[in-house]
Parts: structure tokens; C-alpha cells; sequence
């Protein structure tokens, strides 16, 4: 370990459809790195226990109307409010698995047409992801799984268009994972895909930065 090589906790991050099963696969994940003795912390966004992320919900749950535009800021903003926090646990060696992160910013965003340029341009400067696994599922099939349709953005139509937007977001460095496999396996290819990436971390990658 020399020069400006310091070990950290990779920064690692969940996408996918509504229903695609990142929450329940970013816990097992969890209980996996902690098994192996990594200090390790479950995040997710939006995060609805700031101010910020009080307006957010109460937008989600159709209790209060914004501006595409305001409501886009409102999920930047929830990001920002947390990045000191996300560096610190990172340089002090903790991994964070976050289930959504700046790519559901600009997919959900760009999927109800602003222009996608316009969508990335506040996630500049936040710390880019190690790892991005995408957990893929055919709206349809999502649609089958229980507890659809009770927030705003929980309808088939606008989860096609969502899709396509991930589409265009992705590049060659995404995990993707077959969301329809039996839970157990899409579990183990997702350890797989990780502990490269939480060694890398360990052994001084520097942080970078978005968009990169
Ligand atoms: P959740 O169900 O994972 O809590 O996310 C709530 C909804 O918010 C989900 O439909 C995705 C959407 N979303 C955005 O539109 N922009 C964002 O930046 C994030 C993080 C989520």
C-alpha cells in the first residue's frame, strides 16, 4: 500500500425496474459481506427520512403534485444531502450496497421526456459507483409480482418507457442479472460480480466521480 493508494469500501449499486427484486436481493447481500466480516451498510434512495425525502414520498404516494422538473431536483438534492456521509463510511473502509441510486434518477426522469442531458447534469460530482448491477426484468413479468400499482411511477406503461430509458444508460461495465432466475441463483451471481469488485476497493482504487 503506497502513495495515494488507500484502502476504502467499494460503493456498490443496485438498478432495475419497480419489482425487480433489489431490495430483497441488496438484504441477502448484506448478510453475505457481513458473513465474510466486511463492514458493509444497506442504503437506498430515495431516502425518505430527510426533509427532502418527506416531499419525495409524498409525491410518490400521489399526496402532493410537482413540476417534473422540481420533483427530478428533489431526488438529486436527496443524493447530495447524503454524499459527505457516503464518503466518510467509504474512506473509513465500509462497504455500502445502494439499492437505486443516479440511474433511476435519470431512467424515471428521461422516461417522462426530459431531456436526458438535462437529467444528468445535477449527479455531477457525486461518487460514481464500483459496481452497477442491473437486475433484469420484462415490465411485464414485473407487473405479475404482488404490490404493484400503489405509488405513482407503478404502472406498466411508464415501467416499458423506464426500461428503454435504462437501455440507453447502461455501458459494457453493468452486471446484468436475469431477474426471473430462482432467487438463490440470481443471490450467488450477484456475490460473484461483487467480491472482485469489493477487493479492487480494498487494495486502493481511488474513488472516482460522475459521470464516469
Ligand atoms: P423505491 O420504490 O425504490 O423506494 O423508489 C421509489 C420510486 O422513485 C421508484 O418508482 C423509482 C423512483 N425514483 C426516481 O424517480 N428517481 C430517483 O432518483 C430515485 C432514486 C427513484
Amino acid at each position: 500500500n503506497g502513495g495515494n493508494s488507500e484502502s476504502r469500501g467499494a460503493l456498490i449499486v443496485l438498478e432495475g425496474l419497480d419489482r425487480s427484486g433489489k431490495t430483497s436481493q441488496s438484504s441477502r447481500l448484506l448478510t453475505y459481506l457481513e458473513g465474510l466480516g466486511h463492514s458493509a451498510e444497506l442504503w437506498r434512495f430515495p431516502d425518505r427520512s430527510t426533509n427532502v425525502g418527506q416531499m419525495i414520498s409524498s409525491y410518490l404516494s400521489n399526496n402532493s403534485q410537482l413540476d417534473d422538473h422540481t420533483i427530478h431536483l428533489l431526488f438529486s438534492a436527496n443524493r447530495w444531502e447524503k454524499r459527505s456521509l457516503m464518503e466518510t463510511k467509504l474512506k473509513t473502509g465500509t462497504i455500502l450496497i445502494v439499492d437505486r441510486y443516479s440511474y433511476s434518477g435519470v431512467a424515471f426522469s428521461s422516461a417522462k421526456g426530459l431531456d436526458i442531458e438535462w437529467c444528468k447534469a445535477p449527479e455531477i460530482g457525486l461518487p460514481a459507483p464500483d459496481l452497477v448491477v442491473y437486475l433484469d426484468i420484462q415490465p411485464e413479468k414485473a407487473a405479475e409480482r404482488g404490490g404493484y400499482g400503489a405509488e405513482r411511477y407503478e404502472q406498466l406503461e411508464f415501467q416499458r418507457k423506464v426500461a428503454h430509458c435504462y437501455q440507453s444508460l447502461h455501458d459494457a461495465s453493468w452486471k446484468i442479472i436475469d431477474a426471473c432466475q430462482p432467487i438463490e441463483d440470481i443471490e450467488k451471481h450477484l456475490q460473484e460480480s461483487v467480491l472482485d469488485c469489493v477487493m479492487t476497493c480494498q487494495k486502493g482504487k481511488p474513488l472516482s466521480y460522475l459521470w464516469s
